[in-house]
């Protein structure tokens, strides 16, 4: 398997939880993954989860059903997932390596692939799910904390010639699927204090690094409402059917 410049990154991390930085989150759109999620998955519903972290969201949030596969590239996520799984005592979830540009899955098995905050090949899912079968993908996009980003001269998806919201749409109808939808999500993340805010700018790649001092305090002196430093996310949502 080729590695991008992320994978040293993600085997560092281990797990995609964030529960130490007490991030409150308010939502100023309506689409929900979770939400949709549910409304499709019945109890025979195969499911497969591309780039799965520790597993944490799928535990917490996915219903029960027939079975879950969920994959990601970084041996480490997966080993936390595993120990995640066996503090849940959940018995319908299995958690593997595989590389989602590379995907080695039954043609035609699953009911539901979903996609959150990860690389996707929509080609690739597109052959492994049922006809008739659901596509959902929540990613990040280039305006994602964009005041922050333009402080700071760059960040994640600053160079992009276009958002990626789009390139995904493009991919997924291009793939074949139908019905496919795409929308805006907006939400703001309010941080307690500069401890807290910094530490999570530290932590996810938002921004190359480690955040400069004097921009991080621009920043905050621009962004502290009552009290809490705002962190305006944009993210998207894509819906399609086989
Ligand atoms: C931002 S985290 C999101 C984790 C989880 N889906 C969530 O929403 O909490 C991105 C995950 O995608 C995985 N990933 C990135 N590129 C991948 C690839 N090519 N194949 C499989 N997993 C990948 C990373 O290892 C990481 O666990």
């Amino acid at each position: 398997m080729l590695h991008d410049n992320y994978f040293d990154y993600y085997e560092r991390l281990a797990s995609w939880k964030f529960d130490e930085f007490d991030i409150r989150s308010e939502s100023l759109t309506d689409w929900d993954l979770y939400e949709i999620l549910r409304s499709l998955v019945t109890r025979d519903s195969q499911v497969l989860d591309l780039g799965t972290g520790g597993g944490e969201k799928v535990i917490a949030n996915y219903p029960e059903c027939a079975g879950i596969t969920a994959t990601d590239y970084s041996p480490q996520m997966i080993a936390t997932a595993n120990r995640n799984l066996e503090a849940s005592g959940r018995k319908d979830i299995t958690f593997r390596v595989m590389d989602n540009l590379k995907m080695d899955v039954p043609d035609e098995y699953y009911d539901m692939v979903v996609a959150r905050h990860t690389i996707t090949d929509a080609r690739q899912i597109h052959r492994c799910l049922k006809p008739g079968g659901h596509l959902l993908i929540r990613g990040v996009d280039k305006y994602d904390c964009w005041e922050l980003k333009m402080i700071f001269g760059g960040g994640q998806g600053w160079n992009d010639p276009v958002p990626v919201s789009i390139t995904d749409y493009e991919n997924v109808i291009r793939a074949g699927f139908n019905d496919v939808t795409l929308v805006p999500i907006c939400e703001r993340d309010y941080f307690k204090d500069r401890e807290a805010f910094k530490g999570f700018l530290t932590k996810v790649p938002i921004l190359e690094g480690a955040p400069d001092d004097a921009l991080l305090d621009e920043y905050i002196a621009r962004n502290t409402v009552s009290g809490f430093i705002r962190l305006q996310r944009w993210c998207y949502g894509i819906t399609a059917r086989k």
